[in-house]
């Protein structure tokens, strides 16, 4: 069976998603996951953008070995000088080139002929050729392009050495019939197609990123740039396990297989929407939480009688824990332990102690331990290791005819205990004030969401903040059964990320594609 290539662009395009701001350690981490996972190539960044995507590149470069590793570039010289400087110690690097192909972009953005465009395309392709046999061309916007303009750029950048040529719906305007007759003209047209790799990049402006993708795919496409959970700019990218599950569950169909560990998926997907702070939707295509469920008495009775009648994928195939273990305050350290690692998750010594001790202090509040509330606490214990300040204590006074005031105590740098309070308009605002009086770094806060993570009344409450500092956003996540006191260490958690890209000086951003 034909293999379709899964090019992973979670920490290049879907990092571009509005509200994003991964650091270091995070992105090296989702690259991990995403070896794990078995993606073909995972898309690492865009050097030239920022010093903080030149330096994740980089990371990722070194660390990761499996996968090929690629580095985005703009149709520049420099560009691509700088993309492979990031890339050059993967033990499988590549180089994207791109450049608009579509006249809308060529005269309203680039303000150049076809003619400088084909040229710049085929020189950075040549360029990219000196430091590395794998070189991939996007033209972008290819799907409002002439497609005969089209068909001579990829003509003239295969026969400048691209290896794989890519083809995006760049703002997610195509429709499946169109998007499959474009590759299929490219496929009849453009000669020597054969010596490259047909690929697609579908956005989901219109919903129809994976439906774009999978019908390239049937039409001849073999590898397809995809981002987990379908994060990415704007409205989106396609979404891996959307592609991956519609190829393997309808294998029957497309007759195409990936390299992809399926078991890994939710586990990937959990991390990705903890890490970037983007939460699945509920009805979310296989990881949302009511993927798996039934609700209505006559489905639920035919899944109990024959799971096949409603569903389509067992859930054991993407890794959703199947499983009907709770804990409680009665469990030991090896169920705890035991319980994790079926999670997927491989925690060293000290960081394991620290889930389990808060682990007892969760049991001590609430009955019933879930998974969900495991991710939670793991996310929560690890969140706090590499803290610049620690929240070490809050309290607050509020109610109806009170003036909110809060108390807080946080751990500094060095060790000193530095305590504070505030008034505020609510609980929440006081906790902020103080912890503000504290640390002294200006900030505008952006988001603030709460959610529970399981039902009942003693549930987690998970708290999402984004603020903003010199025009970047940092997110913060906290979880605790008291939602001042996560809110407390969700505040916190962005403040320290603040902090920490402040004095590493690697977060500024610059413009991504
Ligand atoms: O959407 C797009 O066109 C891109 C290219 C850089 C491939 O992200
Ligand atoms: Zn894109």
């Amino acid at each position: 069976m034909e293999k379709v290539i899964i090019f992973d662009t979670t920490l290049r395009d879907g990092e571009q998603a509005a509200g994003t701001s991964l650091n270091l350690a995070e992105k090296l981490e989702i690259a991990r996951q995403l070896d794990k996972l078995g993606v073909d190539v995972i898309e690492a960044g865009f050097p030239a953008s920022s010093i903080g995507d030149f330096e994740a590149v980089r990371l990722v470069a070194r660390e990761v070995k499996r996968p090929t590793i690629c580095a985005l570039s703009l149709a520049s010289i420099e560009g691509v000088d700088r993309a492979w400087e990031a890339v050059k110690e993967a033990e499988h690097p590549r180089i994207h080139v791109f450049l608009s192909a579509s006249d809308i972009h060529l005269a309203h953005q680039l303000k150049k002929s076809r003619d400088e465009a084909l040229k710049m395309s085929r020189e950075t392709v040549a360029r990219a050729r000196t430091y590395v046999d794998d070189v991939e061309f996007s033209p972008m916007d290819a799907s409002r392009a002439d497609p005969a303009y089209l068909c001579q750029i990829l003509e003239a950048v295969i026969e400048a050495g691209a290896t794989t040529v890519n083809i995006p719906d760049t703002v997610g305007y195509a429709t499946p019939q169109e998007f499959g007759n474009l590759i299929q003209g490219i496929l009849d047209n453009v000669p020597d197609i054969g010596k490259a790799v047909l690929s697609v990049h579908c956005h989901d402006d219109l919903g129809l990123a994976v439906a774009n993708s999978l019908e390239a795919v049937r039409v001849g496409a073999r590898q397809v740039e995809c981002t987990v959970n379908g994060i990415g700019e704007r409205a989106g990218n396609a979404s891996m396990e959307e592609i991956v599950m519609a190829l393997k569950t309808r294998r029957d169909f497309f007759e195409l297989r990936t390299n992809i560990d399926t078991t890994q998926i939710y586990r990937t997907s959990r991390l990705v929407s903890e890490l970037t702070g983007f939460p699945v939707q509920p009805n979310k295509a296989i990881v949302g939480a009511n993927a798996f469920r039934h609700q209505s008495g006559i489905h639920q009775d035919g899944v109990l009688k024959k799971s096949i009648t409603y569903e389509i994928m067992d859930p054991k195939w993407v890794g959703i824990p199947a499983s009907s273990l709770v804990l409680s305050k009665v469990s030991g350290r090896h169920a705890f332990k035991e319980r994790l690692s079926e999670l997927g998750y491989t925690l060293s010594e000290e960081d394991l102690n620290r889930a389990f001790q808060g682990f007892k202090e969760l049991a001590d509040k609430k009955k019933d331990i879930t998974d969900r509330d495991i991710e939670s606490l793991v996310a929560e214990e690890l969140r706090t290791v590499t803290e610049i300040y620690h929240l070490d204590h809050v309290e607050v006074s509020c109610g109806d005819h009170n003036i909110p005031t809060a108390t807080v105590r946080l751990i500094g740098p060095d060790g000193q205990s530095l305590a504070d309070a505030a008034l505020g308009t609510g609980p929440v605002d006081a906790v902020y004030k103080a912890i503000n009086r504290i640390v002294g770094i200006p900030n505008k806060l952006t988001e603030f969401t709460v959610k529970s993570i399981t039902e009942g009344i003693d549930a987690i409450g998970e708290v999402l903040i984004r603020i903003e500092s010199d025009g970047v956003t940092y997110t913060g996540r906290g979880a605790a059964t008291d939602i001042i006191v996560s809110s407390a260490k969700a505040y916190m958690n962005a403040l320290n990320r603040l902090l920490a890209a402040k004095k590493g000086g690697s977060s500024a951003r610059g413009t991504g594609s």
